[in-house]
């Protein structure tokens, strides 16, 4: 699951069973997880721009579409995987469906870099939000994918501002996902971050998560 292949045929055969456009949804919808998302989204960082969200490997998730409707403040939300089936699908969509963002401010778009070089398209301390719905629960769950994971997760706090956040939803259980988020954090830098775990809900006799990792001024590797 850490192969751009592995998710181009998964997200073709997808989209070949449906003659209309469907979303999929890893683990849950947009709904299930709004309440962790928008009480982030309700400061502006900086008087004139828009709130920069991410949502890494996003796939053909409703996610980032909801948080540019609904986020009352403007907000520049980028979504991004490395299928380009999956990047090219969401554009196809979002230009059919013509979504209206609540902000009329508010920017939407769909790219395809590696989140492992997240560095190549943001600067360091520029994004107020990064979601992660089940991106770093499919790479930790494949042989090779642990490094990868670890690389993604140090991009991530290096884009981040320090009053932004990270968010993972997992189903991993607490006990192993925050042992490995804290000693990633920590090979970054001496208390670069707060790493904290929220319960989402349990669906079909499985517990869902909110890691939110936040990351410390000055303390950047
Ligand atoms: C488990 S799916 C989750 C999709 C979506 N977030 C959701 O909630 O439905 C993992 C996604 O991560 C993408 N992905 C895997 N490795 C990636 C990488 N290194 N950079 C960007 N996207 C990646 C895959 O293409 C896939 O769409």
């Amino acid at each position: 699951m850490d192969k751009k292949a592995t998710w181009d045929r998964f997200y073709t055969e997808s989209s070949s069973r449906t003659s209309t456009f469907k979303h999929f949804e890893w683990f849950f919808s947009f709904d299930a997880v709004r309440d962790f998302i928008m009480p982030l989204l309700q400061t502006k960082s900086h008087p004139d721009a828009p709130l920069q969200v991410l949502d890494i490997g996003c796939g053909t998730s409703a996610v980032g579409p909801c948080i540019y409707r609904h986020s009352p403040l403007p907000v520049r939300v980028t979504c991004v995987d490395i299928s380009h089936i999956a990047v090219r699908l969401m554009q196809e969509h979002v230009r059919a469906k013509a979504v209206q963002p609540h902000n009329l401010s508010s920017q939407l778009e769909f790219v395809e870099p590696d989140c492992a070089q997240l560095h190549k398209c943001f600067s360091p301390s520029t994004v107020d939000l990064i979601v992660d719905k089940g991106t770093t629960d499919a790479l930790l769950r494949s042989k090779e994918g642990t490094g990868k994971a670890c690389l993604v997760l140090k991009q991530c706090l290096k884009v981040l501002r320090s009053s932004g956040s990270l968010l993972q939803f997992s189903d991993e259980d607490p006990d192993a996902r925050l042992l490995w988020l804290e000693t990633v954090v920590r090979e970054q830098g001496v208390l670069a971050a707060d790493v904290q775990v929220q319960e989402v809900g349990e669906l079909r006799g499985i517990s869902y998560y909110c890691y939110q990792v936040t990351p410390r001024p000055h303390s950047r590797g």
